[in-house]
């Protein structure tokens, strides 16, 4: 059995209404000035949050909000206030995007390496201040991963810090913080969560403890995400997607996902398509692609999607798909790339841009090729 080093923050707290206890977390450490990233919709949210945080003696200096995926420009810009703010802990509240900023500034606002120093794998060498992250989407699994990614404006390029530090020194799971967030907002999150646990589950690095994670996150997230779509406020629905990206999150350091996010990110980077829809268009033709380097293992995930182990492998994995891209449809989710505006000629450009996220590539159980990745495109346009 090949080894495996999981990661996780050393305080993991789950459940409903759960997001009281952070407060006490700062004031337990002395933690004083807390910079708080999050984005627009969330804040009216946090209004307690930060009461509780001030009533126990801290002062909260909030962050200009990350409305959309962060480029390096907004992450510098923030890391610079960050800095001028002598701020002694970091908080995130929110998506991914907030998330994703709180835990490099946590890395870089007192450190001497600049972000561009440390995209890829280890490259960064320490984080001295404190980092909290609560997530309001259902999601990335971010809070718990050591992952952040930003959009470099320099090359229209997605680009990952991949660190240990990265990991939060705590975090607060609340499915009750996602009951806001809106139908194709949840529609798109979750697919990207149920993304990471099937490609953490089909993965060259797969190992059976991120197995039991990834297999059930696959269950929650498709049995419930069409339920939350079409009612926010389906406090079960919410709380067992908060679980499952949870789930999701937890295979990302060990494992992390492969062939469907690299070809995803260039749509992120060159369109601005939202990551989870990028995700979820590609999904299934990735998936199809796959299948003859692992059928049995596609048949699982299937059945995890809830198919009847009824014919061969192949065709379990293939009614596996199509149960995906019904799901999908449901919750609104576009189909195709044409749907999104991507314009076709675009198409040999990106499966270049694709080919250089070779983090994500190696883990593929099948090696994919700037042919490969064309043919992907063009049979999903
Ligand atoms: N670090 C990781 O491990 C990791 C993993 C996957 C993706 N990502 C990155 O995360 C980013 C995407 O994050 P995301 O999909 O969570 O989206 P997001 O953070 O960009 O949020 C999407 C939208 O939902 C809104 N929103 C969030 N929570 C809300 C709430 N509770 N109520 C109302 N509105 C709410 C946001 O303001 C935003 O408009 C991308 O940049 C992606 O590359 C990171
Ligand atoms: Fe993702």
């Amino acid at each position: 059995m090949n080894p495996i080093t999981l990661l996780q923050p050393p305080r993991l707290v789950f459940g409903s209404g759960c997001a009281s206890q952070c407060p006490e977390f700062f004031a337990q450490r002395g933690l004083r000035r807390v910079f708080l990233v999050s984005s627009s919709p969330v804040l009216p949210q946090l209004d307690s949050l930060a009461g509780a945080l001030r009533q126990a003696g801290g002062e909260v200096i909030q962050s200009r909000p990350v409305d959309r995926e962060p480029t390096r420009e907004m992450f510098e810009q923030i890391l610079a206030d960050a800095k001028a703010a002598h701020i002694n802990a970091v908080l995130g509240v929110g998506g991914g995007s907030p998330l994703d900023v709180a835990k490099l500034v946590a890395a870089l606002a007192r450190g001497t390496q600049a972000v561009t120093e440390i995209f890829g794998i280890n490259l960064l060498r320490g984080r001295e201040l404190p980092l909290v992250c609560l997530p309001t989407t259902a999601g990335t699994g971010s809070e718990v991963s050591p992952n952040a990614i930003l959009l470099d404006d320099a090359d229209q390029l997605k680009k990952g810090v991949i660190s240990p530090q990265l990991v939060p020194d705590a975090a607060f799971v609340d499915p009750l913080l996602t009951h806001s967030v809106p139908a194709p907002v949840t529609a798109a999150t979750g697919l990207d969560a149920l993304t990471h646990c099937i490609e953490a589950y089909a993965n060259k690095f797969a190992h059976p403890i991120t197995d039991l994670y990834a297999l059930q996150g696959i269950r929650l997230i498709s049995g419930n995400l069409l339920r939350a779509v079409q009612n926010g406020g389906d406090a079960e629905a919410r709380a067992k997607l908060a679980l499952g990206s949870l789930y999701g999150g937890l295979c990302l350091g060990p494992v992390n996902t492969a062939a469907v996010h690299a070809l995803a990110y260039p749509l992120g980077s060159r369109f601005k398509i939202a990551h989870g829809v990028s995700n979820a268009v590609l999904l299934p033709n990735v998936l199809r692609f796959n299948f003859s380097a692992a059928p049995e293992r596609y048949a699982e995930v299937a059945m995890a999607l809830g198919v009847e182990r009824d014919g061969t492998a192949p065709a379990i994995a293939e009614s596996g798909v199509k149960r995906l891209a019904a799901l999908s449809r449901a919750c609104g989710v576009p189909q195709r790339l044409s749907d999104l505006g991507v314009p076709r000629e675009a198409i040999p450009e990106m499966a270049r841009a694709a080919l250089q996220v070779t983090r994500l590539l190696k883990n593929n159980l099948r090696p994919v090729t700037e042919p490969d990745a064309i043919n992907i495109y063009e049979s999903t346009y």
